[in-house]
Formats: C-alpha cells, sequence, structure tokens
C-alpha cells in the first residue's frame, strides 16, 4: 500500500510526483508481468526501521523510483539499479556544498565552471553519487565523498538542461539502458 508514505509527503507537488512514480511503477510491472497494475505488490518498508518510505521493491525485478522539479523517473533492471534526477537549482551554493557532499576531485573539476555551467555540474556530480548510493540500498546513510565503489557501473542520462540524472548499476559490466518515455503509459 502506498498510504503511509503518501501521508509522509507534505507538499501538494511531492505527493503529486510520487503518486507518478507509483502510477508508473505500477503500469509497468503490471504489463511486464501481465498482471493489473493495482495487483503489483510493491514494499517500501526500510531496512533501518521499518517505516514506508525505504527503497521500493517488488518481486522479479530490481528497481529504483526517483521524482525531482518536472520529473519523474523509474529505472527496472535485472541487477540493482539506482536512479537519481535533480531539478538544476541555479541559486545553489555549489562551493559551500560541494566541499560537504562531493570528493576532492569533484570539487576541483566544478572550479573549471562558472554560473549556471557550475550549477548543472554541480547536480550532474551529485546525481552520480546519489545515484550510486540509491543502487545500493544506503541512501545518504552512505559514504558520499569516497570513489565509486568496484562493480557499481554509473552514467549520466540526458534529461535536458533543466535536470540532471544518472542511473547506477550494481554489475561488472556496463549494463545496456534503454530509455522510455512514460508519457504512453500513463495514457
Ligand atoms: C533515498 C534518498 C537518497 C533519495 O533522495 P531524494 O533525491 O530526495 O529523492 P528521490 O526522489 O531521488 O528518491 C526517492 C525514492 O528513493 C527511494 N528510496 C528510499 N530510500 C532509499 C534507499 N535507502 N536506497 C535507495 N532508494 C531509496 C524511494 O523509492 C523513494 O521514492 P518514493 O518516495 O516514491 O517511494 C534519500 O531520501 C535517503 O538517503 N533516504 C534514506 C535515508 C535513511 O536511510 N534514513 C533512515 C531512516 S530510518
Ligand atoms: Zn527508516
Amino acid at each position: 500500500m502506498e498510504r503511509g508514505r503518501l501521508a509522509a509527503y507534505v507538499r501538494e507537488v511531492d505527493r503529486a510526483r510520487f503518486l507518478l512514480g507509483v502510477t508508473i511503477t505500477r503500469r509497468a510491472l503490471g504489463r511486464r508481468f501481465s498482471l493489473l497494475a493495482a495487483s503489483v505488490s510493491l514494499d517500501r518498508t526500510c531496512t533501518e526501521c521499518g517505516k514506508p518510505h525505504g527503497k521500493v521493491r517488488a518481486e522479479g525485478v530490481e528497481l529504483s523510483v526517483t521524482h525531482s522539479g518536472d520529473l519523474v523517473g523509474v529505472a527496472f533492471g535485472e541487477r540493482p539499479v539506482g536512479l537519481d534526477v535533480e531539478k538544476v537549482d541555479a541559486g545553489v551554493d555549489v562551493d559551500g556544498v560541494a566541499r560537504v557532499a562531493l570528493s576532492a576531485d569533484d570539487v576541483r573539476a566544478l572550479a573549471e565552471y562558472d554560473g549556471i555551467a557550475k550549477a548543472r555540474a554541480f547536480t550532474a556530480y551529485w546525481t552520480r553519487r546519489e545515484a550510486v548510493l540509491k543502487a545500493t540500498g544506503e541512501g545518504l546513510r552512505g559514504e558520499l565523498r569516497g570513489p565509486v565503489p568496484a562493480g557499481i557501473q554509473v552514467q549520466e542520462l540526458d534529461v535536458g538542461a533543466d535536470h540532471r540524472a544518472a542511473l547506477a548499476v550494481v554489475s561488472a559490466e556496463p549494463p545496456v539502458v534503454r530509455i522510455e518515455d512514460a508519457t504512453q503509459l500513463l495514457s
């Protein structure tokens, strides 16, 4: 059930994004497993505390859900996946946040950029890190500033100028990635 999770989202916009993620997940898995969307069983039990705010899981497939700004994304895979999208915030204090959230290499690379290009580059690095932590299931409890652990493949996805997105897969081999617009699934 989604009700416990829905109740935790306070802002209407967050509730709408959450419900869109749920609908995409249910319809895509319904199609894949020949089930009614409503019959797809999803589990978001947090492995830390048991509340329904953990990584969403379903039988027979690996999943990752993300929402930010105007975008909602769901990744499906055979291996554990982590998908993260973030809207680029032109006003972000890149130098301040990068120092605590990114590696020294990332911080150095960001010094090459200015203005909106810097905000975009920061967001790209940040989504790569979050995607990795979402693939392993650690989330922001995990190590943010270290190198990408061996056995995790991470790549940036092109989602236009206003957002940055990254996909991580727990796999020794680079994954084959297919991107599908969910519009048809939602119509
Ligand atoms: C997961 C996390 C990185 C997502 O951050 P975000 O960029 O704000 O949000 P996104 O929209 O990209 O992702 C949200 C989705 O992440 C998933 N998620 C939650 N916890 C997760 C975890 N530990 N690992 C992977 N995915 C997780 C959920 O499916 C959630 O979607 P939903 O609310 O629609 O079910 C961050 O919220 C986090 O680290 N949470 C866990 C922190 C923690 O462990 N707390 C302990 C609580 S007891
Ligand atoms: Zn918890």
